[in-house]
């Protein structure tokens, strides 16, 4: 049997082949919601305009309406024979709604419905995102608050460098975070124009109202082209974009929570909840969870480059390559809900070690660069000068071994005969971040401000 949707052209139905290779309905299933939605605005515009009867497109409301319903409670049931949803929506809108159903497609292609219901799709979706960001963000303003003073080692080539405080550590992640909202709220932005209406690729003799479709789906403005409407997916590359740096920032925290959940590092300790064991080793306590946020960025990475190579060698206007653009997205989409409530709940939930961290941030003379700004700042040494003198009281401190705190006044003026006493005042790791008071820094009076700022900045609606 030939198609009921286009099958006039033809004297039989394509080979099981055929209809293997063209079959979306397997992933396309789940913009049912916005393409019921897209094809009630598209009805009731045809009525206002005079193109269909108000009695058909009530007629096509309602069946539209059931069909959604019945989609809910499992009894809509899609074939693989009707491809995609829009033909499966039609088919059985043809059913409910009799005769007026074979209306509903005037002045449309199924070219500018999918590009309006992805379009739908991905603006639910940011939003969703949005949501799932802000409680991350919630998360770890909390318990940056919580830890604004405790200190750590800050690392740079993941050598000891300066301390921290791990609330301002964790602070630096909201402001990434903040970031990859921006990042999607653009996207959205220039998302917001509605296709509707470009119908194939050129336009339509109907007069139709596009102004009207676009204002009832939530939409800025009608697409300004007709053949850009129904080819573009620049929306749904940005919106890869936007997820492949999102989720390099949660890889890089996944990283950070199984260097510091060591038992090298034992900076913190994931709760059971986020833990796994080991079939063989009974004492394991795995980061599984991290581990995989950190690995599934691998699969959102290739999600836009593999878009971006589909579109690249695309003439105008649409062409079925381009059904290929779902699946990338749906599997991002769901790929980062799952990360963000994982990582959600692994930081909400893991327990930091203050005792580790501190004994850590002091191994490494992390007062150096406080050593070398003191005789700057008392005593007026170039930097230069003053950075090869505190060097110098490293390699001293090195040999003995002890801390910089923990050489005497002599032994340092063996070094730099200027030292004095009062030196003693900038060292130490709690001398160190406490006076990192500068914009941006991480005193802990600094983090708690950030942290304060950071509510309002991101969490208030
Ligand atoms: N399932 C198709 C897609 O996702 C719908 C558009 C089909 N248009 C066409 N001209 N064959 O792209």
């Amino acid at each position: 049997t030939t198609s009921p949707i286009w099958g006039g052209r033809f004297a039989r139905g394509p080979s099981a082949i055929m209809e293997d290779i063209n079959v979306s309905i397997d992933f396309d299933c789940r913009l049912i919601r916005q393409d019921v939605r897209a094809s009630k605005a598209h009805a009731a515009m045809l009525a206002t305009c005079g193109i269909i009867s108000q009695a058909d497109s009530a007629a096509i409301v309602a069946g539209l309406d059931l069909i959604l319903a019945e989609s809910e409670t499992g009894q809509f049931v899609p074939t693989r024979a009707l491809e995609d949803i829009h033909m499966n929506v039609e088919s059985r809108l043809a059913v409910l709604s009799g005769e007026a159903a074979g209306r509903l497609h005037t002045a449309r292609s199924r070219n500018d419905q999918v590009a309006t219901d992805f379009r739908l799709w991905v603006r639910d979706t940011i939003d969703d995102l949005d949501r799932a960001l802000i409680r991350l963000q919630a998360v770890l303003i909390d318990r940056a608050e919580q830890h604004a003073d405790w200190i750590m080692p800050g690392f740079t080539h993941l050598q000891a460098a300066q301390p921290v405080t791990l609330g301002h550590h964790l602070l630096a992640y909201v402001e990434m975070l903040g970031r990859d909202r921006g990042r999607f709220t653009d996207a959205r932005r220039r998302l917001n124009e509605c296709p509707l209406g470009a119908a194939a690729l050129a336009g339509t003799s109907f007069p139709i109202d596009r102004r009207q479709t676009a204002a009832a789906l939530g939409f800025d403005r009608p697409a300004a082209n007709s053949l850009d409407a129904v080819s573009d997916r620049d929306f749904a590359i940005e919106f890869l974009a936007a997820a492949a740096i999102l989720t390099t920032h949660l890889s890089r925290l996944g990283e950070e929570i199984v260097i510091w959940s060591c038992e090298q590092f034992g900076f913190l300790r994931l709760s059971d909840d986020f833990s796994t064991g080991s079939s063989i080793m009974p004492q394991k306590r795995n980061p599984d969870a991290a581990e995989l946020v950190r690995a599934k960025s691998g699969r959102i990475i290739g999600a836009l480059t593999g878009l971006l190579i589909v579109i690249k060698g695309l003439p105008l206007a649409y062409a079925k390559d381009m059904q290929e653009d779902k699946e990338p997205v749906f599997q991002t989409a769901d790929t980062l809900m799952l990360c963000l409530a994982a990582m959600t709940g692994m930081m909400e939930t893991a327990a930091f070690d203050r005792a580790r961290m501190r004994a850590a941030a002091e191994r490494g003379f992390p007062s150096a660069t406080d050593l070398a700004d003191w005789l700057v700042r008392v005593k007026g040494m170039p930097f230069r000068r003053a950075h090869h003198a505190a060097g110098s009281l490293v390699r001293l401190a090195e040999g003995v071994p002890c801390r910089l705190e923990e050489l005497t006044l002599v032994q340092m003026q063996s070094v730099e005969p200027s030292i004095d006493a009062s030196v003693f005042d900038v060292l130490g790791v709690e001398r160190s971040v406490e006076s990192r008071t500068s914009e941006g820094g991480t005193a802990p009076a600094n983090v708690r401000a950030a942290a304060a700022a950071a509510r309002t900045r991101f969490l208030s609606l």
